[in-house]
């Protein structure tokens, strides 16, 4: 079966930020939208667009400053909106909010300068980018989770070197994991 594999490089072309314009025009129903609203959230429609295609995502990011790079946060806030990809109703009780997507496969692949930020590990609680992963990619209609990381990038030294090739040995399951997860 053929493929189709879309880019977005967000660390080059970043996203626009959330603003209070974006805000109003999201929760503004689309029949009463002005034109500037449309416009402030055309990069919204288009990302969420290009989300509803794809059957697998695979994130690749650094992590800065213990968490997601920004621009990275910026897509995900730019795709997580109201009647879009959430729907939200108090009839739900203390969980108002419920994903519009699903059935979403979805590989993180991720580096860091130092190490140990797995759960439980020395720098486990430092870790700000994959919990928040975890969290949004219910948003995102993710249902099947793999990933592999890069630690020790700014030590340099051997355990960068087996750090670096352990990932890159996980690589070939992962793919055939997802691949059998169709099946
Ligand atoms: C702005 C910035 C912030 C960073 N913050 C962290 C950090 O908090 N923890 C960490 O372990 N590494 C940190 N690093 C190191 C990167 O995560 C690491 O170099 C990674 O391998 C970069 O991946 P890239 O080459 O794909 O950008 C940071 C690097 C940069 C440039």
């Amino acid at each position: 079966m053929e493929g189709l594999v879309v880019e977005r490089n967000v660390g080059q072309d970043p996203p626009p930020f959330v603003t209070e314009d974006w805000i109003a025009a999201a929760f503004t129903p689309p029949s009463e939208r002005s034109a500037a609203m449309r416009s402030v959230l055309s990069y919204s429609d288009a990302a969420i667009a290009e989300l509803k295609e794809a059957d697998t995502l695979v994130l690749a990011s650094p992590m800065h400053n213990y968490a997601l790079p920004a621009a990275l946060k910026a897509w995900i806030d730019q795709i997580v909106r109201i009647h879009e990809t959430f729907t939200f109703d108090l009839a739900r009780g203390d969980f108002p909010l419920e994903p519009v997507l699903g059935g979403k496969r979805l590989v993180v692949l991720t580096s860091s300068g130092e190490f140990g930020f797995g759960p439980g590990e020395l720098r486990g609680a430092m870790n700000h980018l994959h919990p928040h992963v975890d969290t949004v990619k219910h948003y995102l209609g993710v249902s099947h989770t793999w990933s592999a990381s890069i630690e020790y990038q700014e030590f340099g030294d051997h355990r960068f070197e087996a750090s670096k090739a352990e990932a890159l040995a996980a690589l070939p399951g992962i793919v055939d994991a997802v691949v059998a997860s169709y099946s």
